[in-house]
């Protein structure tokens, strides 16, 4: 087993949402948000936030198409996970830090998941044997109509392997994340990403307001 009882001491945030929502942006806007009112944040993403989970990143965003079977980019990317958890996620919610995850594992339920179809029970085995103990405490998900989102991307420059799916890829993780939100209503706010950045931002403080209302974790 490698997770190990710890006491979290923070909160934990994730924020989800297909490509062009504007997360990486709101995962910023929030973290600064949240120290101008003296609380200590990190703000990380997934895959990501370790040497080796960035270098994971790397790999499956720059890999040609076609070239990743979908079991193994599911590997992959909780390797990355696993990595992101045990040298940074645990040790900042220790040490009290408000965790903005710019994605986490509700991503694997909609990529690999809704998008890849592959089935929830696999995706399960692995977030109980890898992070039964990171549950977000709150997630926003950001949501915009594929052809909306992808009219965003457009403008963007070169795609990565994820970006250059098509819509139908696209309608089955947006399916996908509206059905977590349906299903944990309480935990997933739906965003509506389609109103202007500083709208946006304030629709996703409200429920943190209510985090912070809330008091202590422990
Ligand atoms: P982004 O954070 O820039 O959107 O890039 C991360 C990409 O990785 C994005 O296309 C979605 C994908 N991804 C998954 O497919 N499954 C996951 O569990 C996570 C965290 C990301």
């Amino acid at each position: 087993m490698n997770t190990r009882n710890y006491i979290k001491k923070g909160r934990f945030i994730t924020l989800e949402g297909i490509e062009g929502v504007g997360k990486s942006t709101q995962a910023v806007r929030l973290g600064a948000w949240l120290e101008s009112r003296g609380i200590p944040v990190l703000v990380t993403r997934e895959p990501g936030g370790t040497t080796i989970a960035e270098d994971i990143r790397g790999l499956l965003k720059r890999a040609p198409q076609g070239s990743i079977p979908a079991p193994c980019e599911l590997l992959l990317i909780f390797a990355a996970r696993q990595a992101h958890a045990a040298r940074v996620l645990r040790p900042a919610l220790e040490t009290g830090h408000w965790v903005i995850c710019d994605r986490f594992v509700d991503a694997s339920y909609a990529y690999q998941g809704g998008g890849r179809g592959l089935p929830k029970s696999r995706i399960a085995e692995l977030e109980s044997w890898l992070v039964p103990d990171l549950r977000p405490d709150l997630t926003l998900l950001l949501d915009l109509p594929v052809p909306n989102a992808l009219a965003r991307l457009s403008g963007r420059g070169t795609r990565d392997r994820f970006e250059q799916e098509a819509a139908t890829f696209f309608m089955r993780v947006r399916n996908a994340y509206l059905t977590r939100a349906e299903a944990e209503p309480e935990r997933i706010h739906c965003i509506d990403a389609n109103a202007d950045i500083d709208a946006v931002e304030a629709q996703c403080r409200a429920p943190v307001e209510a985090l912070i209302a809330a008091g202590d974790p422990c």
